[in-house]
């Protein structure tokens, strides 16, 4: 490995895509054997993106009659969200595993970040719906150039920040080109409103209410009256926040199967913070660089 960061240096190209080289063959196996159901709901997203929270906002809200049981005994309390969401390609499918999820109740909950180029056949010939995620790309780098850095082993320093823009910028990095990965799923949330929801983290932020009571509508359970009088939106919006997660005791001390602490996904949780880390210049390139990708688009980000 050079300086150019940790996992930056084990990226192989598939698919027009950048991927882990030991998560590759996951990625092979889950496309030839994950069979969609058409109840299926899959959340999308880059890394880094704010994958933890749409998978605790949504298992909250699929399952709210947990909350409405007993609060204090919901399982957002004692699991991480990417215990109760599993990625399909790096923890179901790993290697040569094939796992039986025939038994598991439904609507079943999934998460990738595969971009839609690579999903399973079976995902795109059922009637399973995607949520996507994206955040502008400026924080979605600093936050993933933190992640990388918490993983990294102690031994080999912190990665070099200009060198891993450099890479993001030219569309190296983890489920990389970003712009690609988001233009995807924005296109196919435009072909297929109804399968694909479009959410930006920037916009859940600053209204999480109004786009988690769309999300509800999205996923065909939307809050009644009677949901609504009892605050239960407040109450999931609560339970998921940034705060209230990053501090249960799970998230400040477990650690994934694969070894990464629940901790390293919980930094700041705030919007723009990349301000704090990019140069005038790097700010300018990305800027430039995401005006050119989308300029047709339609897509602001
Ligand atoms: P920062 O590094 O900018 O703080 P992912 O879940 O896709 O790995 O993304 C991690 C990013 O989402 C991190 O961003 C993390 O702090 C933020 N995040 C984690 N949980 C969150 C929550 N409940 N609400 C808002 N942001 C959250």
């Amino acid at each position: 490995p050079s300086e150019g960061g940790w996992i930056a240096n084990h990226l192989f190209r598939y698919q027009g895509f950048w991927h882990h080289i030991r998560q590759l063959q996951g990625v092979l196996t889950c496309q030839s054997h994950f069979h969609a159901q058409d109840s299926d709901i899959l959340l999308v997203t880059t890394p880094k993106s704010g994958t933890t929270w749409l998978k605790a906002i949504t298992f909250a809200l699929v399952n709210r009659f947990l909350y409405v049981d007993d609060p204090q005994q919901h399982p957002l309390l004692a699991n991480n969200p990417h215990e109760l969401v599993p990625f399909l390609e790096l923890k179901l499918y790993v290697e040569n595993q094939v796992p039986d999820l025939t038994t598991l109740t439904s609507p079943r909950l999934f998460s990738t970040h595969l971009p839609s180029v690579s999903l399973p056949t079976s995902v795109k010939d059922s009637a399973c719906k995607l949520v996507y995620l994206c955040r502008n790309p400026k924080d979605t780098f600093v936050s993933f150039w933190h992640f990388t850095n918490k993983l990294r082993p102690a031994e080999m320093g912190k990665s070099s920040l200009e060198e891993a823009f450099d890479k993001f910028c030219r569309g190296v990095s983890l489920y990389g080109p970003f712009w690609d990965h988001v233009l995807g799923y924005w296109k196919a949330s435009l072909e297929f409103p109804e399968r694909v929801m479009f959410l930006k983290y920037e916009e859940m932020k600053k209204q999480p209410k109004v786009h988690v009571r769309r999300l509800a509508e999205f996923l065909g359970c939307p809050f009644s009256p009677e949901e609504e009088k009892k605050g239960l939106v407040d109450s999931i919006l609560k339970l998921c926040s940034f705060n209230n997660l990053s501090n249960l005791e799970v998230n400040k001390n477990g650690k994934m199967s694969t070894g990464e602490e629940y901790k390293a996904f919980f930094r700041k949780g705030e919007v723009g913070d990349s301000i704090n880390h990019l140069t005038n210049e790097m700010i300018k390139r990305l800027d430039e660089i995401t005006e050119e990708k989308l300029h047709d688009s339609g897509l602001k980000l």
